[in-house]
């Protein structure tokens, strides 16, 4: 892709801003940074994300509070459960869009409305708690574990928590505010421990076993020797039987483009031989099954595996 196009990409998405189209203005530029990047060597792509911060329609996009905050990492990383309530809130009630004249709400609702990532978000929302409630259907009174667990917004929605079909749910995170809220969900039937997965890994951090662990948006930030090392300890701490859930984002996927240049939001993407391959510590003869599977906007990709034993 040479210097011409790039430069009529933001060319042509500061006229549609001067004319008010703002919506507009944000599709072009989604899906003119995502062609950039796939016609781009990464370090063509590297060379490139700064002349977009550096030309004058990157601030403008910055109003956008979803974009803003993950751009700013208030929390010291752009994916923080603030950012994704964000996404996730624009499956409730009527999005403002249509009727709104404020700038904000306008882009903030056409991200949501056109970003494949924030589509897959608020799907992988809807399976974790499928998985939640499948665990209670296999399991009588089973033990969870989230690692990771942000403000466990899947658990609100998942009927197996709101009827008490659990013996313990157990919600892990480093972060002391986001176990606040997730504490509340699962009060009474719940415990939330401050840690990060360095203790984690350590075995520092005295755990049950459990039914069923799971972790999303906690992968795509660790590179491959922490992820395996992860991935065996959680393996570890499932009874007989037990599954363990880990999500990722894939690579290649066309809101790449404005994460990276825009939210400044960067990832390690996965495809299924890395997945399979953060499986290499675990004795093999101790797996009963690995199911991969991609939800429907073939963003996220979610290995689950089986430990042998059980009914
Ligand atoms: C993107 S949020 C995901 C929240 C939730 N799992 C969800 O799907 O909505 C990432 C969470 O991972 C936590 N986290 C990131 N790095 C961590 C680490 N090294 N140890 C423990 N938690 C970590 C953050 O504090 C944050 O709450």
């Amino acid at each position: 892709m040479d210097q011409l196009n790039k430069n009529n990409l933001l060319n042509q998405v500061k006229i549609k801003i001067n004319q008010g189209q703002f919506s507009d203005a944000c599709s072009t530029l989604y899906d003119g940074l995502s062609h950039i990047r796939s016609h781009s060597s990464a370090e063509e792509w590297k060379q490139f994300v700064p002349q977009y911060r550096e030309h004058a329609v990157s601030q403008f996009f910055l109003q956008d509070p979803l974009t803003r905050r993950a751009f700013e990492k208030p929390r010291g990383y752009a994916g923080d459960p603030v950012v994704i309530d964000f996404i996730y809130n624009h499956d409730k009630a009527a999005p403002p869009c249509a009727s709104s004249s404020e700038i904000p709400q306008i882009l903030n609702c056409e991200l949501n409305r056109i970003s494949h990532a924030c589509h897959a978000v608020r799907e992988r929302k809807r399976i974790l708690s499928r998985k939640i409630n499948q665990t209670a259907e296999r399991v009588a009174n089973p033990y969870i574990l989230s690692v990771a667990c942000g403000y466990l917004r899947e658990a609100l929605d998942s009927v197996a928590i709101q009827n008490r079909n659990i013996g313990k749910f157990v919600a892990i995170d480093q972060d002391k505010e986001s176990l606040a809220v997730a504490a509340e969900i699962i009060k009474g039937f719940g415990e939330t421990i401050h840690a990060s997965l360095i203790e984690i890994i350590s075995n520092t951090v005295p755990l049950p076993t459990f039914d069923f662990i799971y972790t999303a948006g906690l992968y795509d930030y660790l590179p491959e020797s922490l992820a395996k090392k992860l991935t065996s300890n959680l393996f570890n701490l499932l009874n007989p039987g037990g599954r363990l859930l880990i999500a990722n984002y894939l690579p290649d996927t066309p809101s790449i483009g404005y994460m990276e240049a825009v939210m400044d939001w960067w990832l390690i993407y996965r495809d299924k031989e890395q997945m399979q391959e953060l499986t290499q510590q675990i004795p093999q003869e101790k797996i009963n099954d690995v199911d991969m599977f991609v939800e429907k906007n073939q963003v996220i990709i979610f290995m689950e595996i089986e430990k042998v034993g059980g009914g």
